[in-house]
């Protein structure tokens, strides 16, 4: 079997994840790596803790016959590289996927895209331009509970959205990443755009974009200068109301909360501690069979996908589009500006 080659640029907490689920797809082959941590160059990624699953990080990763670089400028110019895999913090992410995409190389870049709306705008022209292909590690899209829920809500069986709200509560990634840099709002953006930017997602992915939104955030709680906690409300002008919830600024040990509850004419789904359920108005309630084939996590979906897809040379579009990208990067940016003015912005 042919194996698709991977280049990994960062090799922090959503490196080493990738890191894994490549290991374990057959027609893939990580044969780059890039980190400007001369320990990671050598493969000790011991001090790599993450919020969310992620692997065992204790022994050193073997990079026998892997081509090591300490900047990701070297790693887009390997010609034994397919896929640009870019897991570096989020305002390093503009310059590395045009870089990559200039190169002739297939790029998928970690979630939030980018950190500002000019940003945004160079890395859509340059996909746009580019002839190979391009996804973002938007991975709730792909979570299959989500998955699954998406697919049953557009199949139009729960009948129109009546209310929905989605929630993601963290501990906080204090002092495990690169330089803090989570903790630095300018860079990461705070908990309302690296972590939140998953829910605003879900909600533009399943009803598209809103008429307007409205943020509230409590800001500088545990980073410097970032929302660290995010609510947010979607005007979509139908009398729906549509939440979303983020925050990071739990106490370390409180267990990673992912839920939402979606009431609809005909069903209302749910996912929360105690499972994903589907609770129809008429009949009993339905736990759903999921589509975890390529893996549990939608690291494990997103990734085997995206491979699959360059492997045979179709353009991955399940998933998602460049479009409808740039539409929830719109979407969060416009909540910053929300939470900052205190007004509601139009989209
Ligand atoms: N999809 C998800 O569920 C998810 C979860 C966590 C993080 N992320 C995203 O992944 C990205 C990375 O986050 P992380 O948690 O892995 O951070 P991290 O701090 O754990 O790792 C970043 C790594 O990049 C390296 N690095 C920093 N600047 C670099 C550069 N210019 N060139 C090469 N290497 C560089 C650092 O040495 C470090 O090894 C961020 O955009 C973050 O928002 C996504």
């Amino acid at each position: 079997m042919k194996q698709v080659k991977i280049g990994i640029v960062g090799l922090g907490f959503m490196g080493t994840t990738h890191w894994g689920v490549y290991k374990g797809l057959k027609n893939a082959k990580i044969t780059a790596i890039a980190d400007v941590d001369a320990k990671k160059c050598k493969g000790d990624v011991s001090a790599v803790v993450g919020n969310i699953g992620g692997g065992d990080n204790s022994k050193p990763l073997d990079l026998t016959g892997v081509n090591v670089y300490e900047s990701a400028r070297a790693l887009v110019n390997d010609a034994d590289v397919d896929i640009v895999d870019i897991c570096v913090p989020t305002p390093d992410h503009a310059d590395i996927v045009c870089a990559a995409l200039a190169a002739g190389k297939h790029v998928f870049c970690e979630k939030p895209l980018c950190r500002d709306a000019a940003q945004l705008k160079r890395i859509v022209a340059a996909v746009r331009k580019a002839k190979t292909f391009f996804n973002v590690g938007l991975c709730v899209r792909a979570w299959p509970e989500y998955r699954h829920a998406y697919e049953y809500f557009r199949s139009g069986k729960a009948g129109k959205m009546k209310s929905a709200t989605f929630k993601r509560i963290s501990p906080s990634v204090d002092g495990n990443a690169w330089r803090n840099w989570f903790m630095d709002g300018k860079m990461s953006g705070g908990a309302l755009l690296d972590l939140h930017v998953h829910d605003a997602d879900e909600v533009n992915y399943f009803f598209g974009m809103p008429k307007s939104v409205t943020a509230v955030g409590a800001t500088g709680v545990v980073s410097k200068g970032g929302v660290d906690h995010v609510v947010a409300t979607y005007d979509y002008g139908n009398g729906a109301l549509v939440m979303a919830e983020g925050g990071w600024a739990a106490a370390k040990g409180t267990p990673f909360e992912m839920s939402f509850t979606i009431v609809c004419e005909k069903a209302t789904l749910k996912l929360d501690a105690s499972g994903y359920h589907i609770y129809p108005v008429k009949g009993k309630p339905i736990t759903p069979k999921l589509d975890v084939k390529a893996g549990p996590t939608g690291w494990h979906q997103e990734l085997a996908y995206f491979v699959n897809c360059v492997a045979k040379g179709v353009k991955p579009e399940k998933y998602q589009t460049i479009d409808s990208v740039e539409k929830t990067m719109k979407l969060v940016f416009a909540e910053e500006r929300s939470v900052k003015g205190r007004k509601s912005v139009k989209l």
